[in-house]
């Protein structure tokens, strides 16, 4: 028999948690929000009729205790139903942020429950579920054993992937999911920029661009870095990148600093491959220079 669960905090991810987990198989222990008319929202979907806004009248009788609230109403979530004994021993208490470590849910520990986080790399956008939105996503998991291995558990059971992060490096964690959704529409904004200079601009800019940023996205997966990295910094060709330098200075110079950066941090990985000399790698430091300093606090 799955275990039973309780959702504290009922918005996106918690009603997402409550219409799936119900659906394979764990049996709803019930639903608690900060409005009474967000718990009895989720607790209808999947016809519960326990709801309430006092969470440790939910999470008393729960096998599995997931707080869902906001980021910053974590701690508090957590501290309270501890300091009204609403953890039952041997309870598995998860919360779903990406940001933040287990480690804020330590007060729970205090009533015999074991902490840990899973945190769904997936974009949560509305309460209305049609399909399953953890079908095929990886799940970072991360606390004390117990609590990772009913995480795993649970991923896999929502169908999804899991994999186990270091607690202590969760804040890098996050980062790099930062880097890798948030700052790619960023590297795109300055690509789409430079091309819209000549002449080619909006959704053209998207469908030009979009084979080269999908041929680079196979072969980083095919052959990794450094392997994948093409262009002018891996050929060593100087000319060319003082030509693109002096060109955005003179037309773009808002995005100088941004094309040097990345271009200063891409010589590392050409000579990674192997293909540019110790001398091109310090003429090439020279053309990109430095990145510039961090402004003093
Ligand atoms: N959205 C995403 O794409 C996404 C993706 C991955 C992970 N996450 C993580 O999932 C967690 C929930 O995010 P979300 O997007 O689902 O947030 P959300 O839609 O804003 O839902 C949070 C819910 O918690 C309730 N709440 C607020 N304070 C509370 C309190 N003190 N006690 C009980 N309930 C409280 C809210 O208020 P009401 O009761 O008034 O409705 C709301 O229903 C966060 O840790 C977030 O980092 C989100």
């Amino acid at each position: 028999m799955k275990p039973s669960f309780a959702i504290v905090g009922c918005g996106k991810v918690g009603t997402a948690l409550g219409v799936f987990l119900n659906s394979a198989g764990y049996r709803p222990a019930g639903f608690a929000s900060k409005s009474l008319s967000s718990a009895k929202r989720a607790a209808n979907i999947i016809q519960s009729d326990h709801f309430s806004d006092v969470p440790w009248e939910i999470t008393r009788n729960a096998d599995l205790v997931f707080i869902t609230t906001p980021d910053g109403a974590i701690t508090d979530t957590c501290d309270n139903i501890s300091r009204n004994r609403g953890f039952a021993n041997n309870t598995v208490v998860l919360h779903c942020s990406g940001a933040l470590p287990s480690t804020i849910l330590s007060t729970a520990k205090k009533c015999g429950a074991f902490i840990g986080s899973m945190h769904p790399l997936q974009s949560f956008a509305s309460v209305d579920y049609v399909t399953n939105p953890f079908k095929n996503i990886i799940v970072s998991t991360e606390g004390e054993s117990r609590a990772v291995k009913v995480a795993k558990e649970i991923a896999t059971d929502l169908g999804g992937t899991s994999v186990t992060i270091l607690t202590e490096a969760k804040t890098l964690y996050h980062a790099s999911a930062v880097v890798a959704s948030n700052y790619l529409v960023t590297l795109l904004d300055l690509a789409f920029k430079l091309i819209g200079e000549a002449g080619i601009a909006g959704q053209d800019a998207f469908d030009v661009l979009k084979p080269l940023i999908e041929g680079t996205l196979s072969n980083v997966e095919k052959v990794g870095i450094p392997e994948a990295l093409t262009g002018p910094i891996v050929r060593g060709d100087l000319e060319t990148v003082e030509k693109h330098i002096e060109e955005i200075g003179l037309i773009t110079p808002e995005l100088l600093a941004l094309y040097k950066t990345f271009g200063f941090y891409t010589i590392d990985i050409a000579k990674a491959k192997g293909t540019i000399s110790e001398s091109t790698c310090k003429k090439l430091k020279r053309i990109f220079g430095p990145p510039p300093p961090a402004d003093p606090v």
